[in-house]
């Protein structure tokens, strides 16, 4: 499905959105529904991410159905332990569904999931930590045949790095394990908690030890739970890296510093004036921001690497010139390309970019590299002057729920063009 949008840019931002179930939340928790007999996600955002997953639960024996933001799995006995090739590609973090499988089927067969934009995404720590806990693993032409006689056990597990694929894999190979696991330099992020969340009301026994491990005592089955998914904090940078570009005023519905201070820091620094009230966020822009200085992104609590791309696309209209620093992917300055078509001054060097603040971009045709690069070509598009058409918008079709209205809630003159 091809689609783009047109986003005439150049006036100030003003009116208010209702901020998303957060998809890098809503993911795993599907993949744990596997585990369980019957769950409900309330406010579970419409994404053809959650679709793909959806999809590969369909597979998987586990029947989905949604009623508005409400989704329904219920595991029906069966299923197949293989993802086809074509559903694996669909989403490229459909890794997360192999410790559920070899938890449920006691087997999965997967084909290795391919790079994507932002490098080559290996799953090396997940493998590791599945072997350690018994799983024996093959692969073969391109696909990875894995097994397990009888339950999964519990093991001691420290990764190298705070991955937050791993420690998902990890946690939903634990629960329902023989014995203990411990995690030893777990990811941290938000999402990680919510999992945790779902899974301890699903009845399984999962403590936080001081330090930072994570320790999981296997218990023999998941019931399944009602469980509100948490709101979306890239999507609300997003809606932030907007109003720095384009100025104005809004107001984010659910919206809150909290999950986001290492972002709200910099844009506070910048010149935007931001406060909280009744349960929302609300933000202000009048006049140019000043440059933030160095950003440099960092697993969590520090500042998040899939907020990077949009909130280059706001600096590149500071005053002044900002340092990007990405330490957690090898490629993710695909739309600083796109960026120059407008005007951008952006130099890059390996995972440094150093952007020098312009007063004016002006509009361009301009084609999506990914999920937040499609998303920061719109940031820009909304502060440039005139009209720009931006393609390949299903990137974005991924990540954010009901863009185009939302973004016109905001105050943002966008079009979406279907085919
Ligand atoms: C999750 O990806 C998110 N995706 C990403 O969001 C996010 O950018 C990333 O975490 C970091 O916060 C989902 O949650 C669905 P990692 P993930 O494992 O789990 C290396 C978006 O825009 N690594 O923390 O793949 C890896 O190459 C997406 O919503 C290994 O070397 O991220 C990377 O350099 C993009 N071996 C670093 O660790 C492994 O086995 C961080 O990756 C696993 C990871």
């Amino acid at each position: 499905m091809q689609g783009r949008y047109i986003v005439t840019g150049g006036h100030p931002l003003a009116g208010e959105v209702m901020l998303q179930g957060a998809k890098n939340a809503v993911l795993p928790i599907l993949a744990a529904s596997l585990l369980c007999r019957r769950c409900q996600l309330l406010g579970c955002p419409d994404l053809t991410d959650v679709d793909s997953a959806c999809h590969i639960l369909e597979y998987l024996g586990c029947r989905t159905r949604r009623e508005g933001d409400v989704l329904t799995t219920e595991f029906n006995g069966s299923g197949k332990s293989e993802i086809p090739a074509p559903l694996m590609e669909e989403m490229r973090s459909s890794i997360i569904f192999l410790s559920v499988m070899i938890a449920r089927y006691h087997q999965a067969v997967i084909s290795m999931p391919g790079g994507c934009q932002l490098g080559p995404r290996p799953i090396d720590y997940h493998l590791a930590a599945l072997e350690k806990m018994g799983v024996q693993v093959r692969r073969d032409q391109g696909k990875l045949y894995c097994r397990c006689e009888g339950r999964l056990t519990g093991a001691q597990i420290a990764l190298p790095f705070p991955s937050v694929g791993a420690t998902e894999t990890v946690l939903l190979a634990a629960v329902t394990a023989r014995g203990e696991t411990v995690l030893t330099n777990a990811a941290r992020e938000p999402e990680i908690a919510d999992l945790i969340g779902f899974l301890r009301r699903c009845g399984a026994k999962i403590r936080l030890c001081a330090g930072g491990d994570i320790a999981v005592e296997g218990v023999d089955r998941l019931e399944g739970c009602i469980y509100p998914v948490m709101a979306d904090r890239i999507v609300l940078s997003t809606y932030l890296s907007l109003l720095a570009a384009a100025g104005g005023e809004i107001c984010i519905r659910r919206g809150s510093r909290e999950h986001n201070k290492a972002f709200c820091h910099l844009c506070e620094t910048m010149g935007m004036r931001l406060w909280e009230s009744g349960g929302d966020l609300y933000a202000r822009v009048a006049g140019r921001l000043k440059s933030p200085g160095k950003v440099r992104t960092m697993p969590y609590p520090g500042f998040p690497t899939d907020s990077q791309p949009m909130f280059l696309a706001a600096c590149t209209l500071a005053e002044g010139t900002s340092v990007f620093t990405e330490t957690i992917f090898e490629n993710r300055f695909g739309a600083a390309y796109e960026l120059g078509k407008m005007g951008a001054r952006i130099n890059i060097a390996d995972r440094i970019a150093i952007v020098e603040g312009v007063p004016a971009l002006t509009a361009a045709r301009l084609r999506c590299p990914d999920l937040r690069g499609g998303a920061s070509l719109v940031v820009a598009a909304a502060a440039a002057e005139g009209s720009s058409t931006i393609e390949e918008i299903h990137h974005i079709l991924r990540g954010y729920e009901n863009f185009a209205p939302n973004l016109r809630g905001l105050g943002v003159d966008i079009i979406e063009e279907r085919g």
